[in-house]
Formats: C-alpha cells, structure tokens, sequence
C-alpha cells in the first residue's frame, strides 16, 4: 500500500477521537481504502495539556505549519476563525484536502475557504460542522442534489433540544435544564452560543447554502434563541398538542414582495405532537427535508459528542483518501473484510 500522510490539527473531545479511533482502525481503513493512512502528527497549542484519550505523545507537536507541509490531507478540528482560516488555505494551497467541522468558520468564511479548494482542485469536507454524527452534508450535497430542496427543518442543537424536553417532561425550569446540560458537556464552551441560537444559526447557513446551491450569510440568518421561554409557555404548549422545539428552518420562498428567495431563520417553534421532530428527546438532533420529488426525508441522531462526531470526520477522511487513490475500491468493489452470513438457525436475536 502507498500511505496518505494525514495531520491533524486540534486535540479537543473530538480531535482525540478521531486520532484514537483512526489509530484503532488503522488496518480496516486501509483495506477500505486501498491506501494506508499514516497519522502524522496533531498539532496543539500545548504538548502537555491533558487530554480526555491517551495518545502516543511523539504525535504532538506545536508546530502546525511544517505539519500541514508535509501532508497529503488535513483535518482541521482545532475551532475558532483564525489560525484555522490561515491553516486551512495553506493546506489547500499545498494541495491537501483538507476536512473540518468548524461551523463558526465555514459560516463566515465559507466561499472563500471553498474557491481556494476549487483554485488547486483539492476538496473541504465538513460533514462533522452540523448535527456532529447525522450524515447530512453529503446527502444534501450528493444524494438530493437533483431534486429541488424546498424546506428544511432541522433540530441542530442539542443543548437547547435536551433544556426544552426536560422542561417538557420534568418541569424544570430553564435555568436548572441548562446546569444539567453543561454538566454532562454537550454545551459549547460558552453555552450563549447554544441558548442564544447563535450556533443554530451557524448551522442554518451552512444547510440553506447547500440544499439552495447558493451563499446565505451568517448575517442574513435570523436569529432567536430561547431564553425568553419560560416553564409556563411550555406547558401551555403541551396542553394545546405541541412541542417548542428550537428550529432552524432554511426555505425557499416567494415573499409578500413577490421576490423568489431564500429564508433561513432559527427560533424557538411550535411543533404539532404528532411531527417527527416532536419526538426527538434529550440532545439528539434530526434533520427534517421536504424536497420536491423525493418527498420528506428525516435525518435523526447525535448532534454532538466527540466520538460521535468523530465518526462523520472518518467518512469525510475515506472519501477524502479514495480520492488520492486512482482505480482504488469503487463502491460494489469495496468488500474486503469477507465475513460470513450467519444462518437463521444459528442466531438467538429477533431485533
Ligand atoms: N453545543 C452544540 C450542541 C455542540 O449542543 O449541539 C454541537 O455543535
């Protein structure tokens, strides 16, 4: 096998996920592949700062810049608008794909990030920036790609989904809701940009860009987060035959002007008891498309979590790797691991 020299920059909950699970994997990968991935480093601000997975300390290192040199792709899950703007376009413009789930950049600075792939013909892959392990960049971008897209509903934050079930189901207020939250650490580091609908509205823009195959700046989101809600709405709520549910909705829409356009909007929404969306509890997320042709189509699961969405960061680094390998496993020829098929007789489970 040739090896596909892979950097890593950021060692978060996610970023430690992805290099344990990579290095886990290591052998399954590269028969999926046909290449081997070779983790050549992760770049962190500090060597020594403690980590939530053991690692092999001589992968660290400060020095991102001669990492991202040396690399064929680049995953970039340190956070923040700079230095991973300026890291991102110098891998792209050394010729490495380049994989993030930074939503906060690819929302402000997502068509510049994406002409500077398309200049040098390499790839950005974000399928881990919204709803963390759903798959719904590539769907979006792949899969619906030929049908007309007319709305998205979409649960995008956990933090606010699991405070405005507990205050559904447990009457809590949304204070305590909130501690419980941040508490079991699915909260930003700043939970306002989860209460305040700011990362809703990050991950709104980067839904409505691709379902619309246009640019929706983060600006021209609206935004309303859910502080305003209170235990006696919710209740109320619930005894007309609805759910609050902070929605981002992406639209394509005629307004009362008559002009065609786009409408993307995050607010706390009623959501009648018998949707789908209404029975997506705790943090999970889902992910609600009304296309054209296709009908409805849902998308449900975790939203966040470093191993979750550790996962949508692997499948963005095999699409990304079987890119590099010309004639490597298509789709019907990528079956490798030979495993049998059990018989009816010989398994116990009727689930
Ligand atoms: N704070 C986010 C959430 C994490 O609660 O959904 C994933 O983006």
């Amino acid at each position: 096998y040739r090896n596909l020299r892979v950097a890593l920059l950021g060692a978060g909950n996610v970023g430690a996920e992805v290099a344990s699970l990579l290095i886990a994997h290591r052998d399954e990968l590269a028969e999926r592949i046909g290449a081997g991935l070779e983790l050549v480093g992760i770049a962190v601000r500090d060597v020594d700062a403690p980590r939530t997975t053991e690692l092999p300390r001589e992968l660290f290192t400060t020095d991102a810049e001669s990492l991202i040199l040396g690399s064929d792709i680049v995953i970039e899950l340190m956070g923040g608008l700079e230095p991973a703007r300026e890291y991102i376009l110098q891998a792209l413009n050394s010729g490495a794909d380049v994989i993030t789930g930074n939503k906060a950049l690819l929302a402000t600075h997502g068509p510049e990030l994406f002409e500077a792939a398309e200049q040098v013909g390499a790839q950005l892959y974000y399928e881990a920036a919204v709803a963390g392990a759903i798959p719904i960049i590539r769907p979006l971008h792949d899969s619906l790609a030929g049908d007309q897209v007319r709305r998205i509903l979409g649960i995008v934050n956990g933090t606010t989904n699991f405070i405005l079930d507990r205050m559904h189901t447990t009457g809590v207020t949304l204070e305590e809701a909130l501690a419980t939250a941040t508490e079991l650490g699915f909260a930003e580091a700043d939970p306002t940009a989860d209460v305040d609908g700011f990362d809703a509205a990050q991950k709104a823009a980067i839904l409505a860009s691709l379902a619309f195959h246009t640019v929706v700046p983060l600006e021209s989101v609206h935004r309303e987060g859910i502080t305003g809600i209170s235990l006696g709405q919710v209740q109320a709520a619930t005894r007309a035959g609805y759910v609050i549910k902070l929605l981002a909705i992406c639209e394509r829409l005629v307004d009362a002007e008559g002009t065609d356009g786009v409408s993307a909007r995050v607010y706390p929404a009623l959501v009648p008891e018998d949707h789908p969306l209404a029975a997506v509890h705790g943090a999970k997320n889902a992910v609600f498309i009304e296309a054209d042709a296709a009908g409805d189509v849902m998308f449900y699961g975790a939203g966040a979590g470093g191993r979750e969405t550790a996962s949508a960061v692997l499948g963005d680094l095999v699409s990304a790797a079987r890119r590099h390998v010309i004639g490597g496993p298509g789709i019907a020829e990528s079956r490798h691991a030979n495993l049998p098929v059990l018989p009816m007789s010989s398994i116990t489970t009727r689930y």
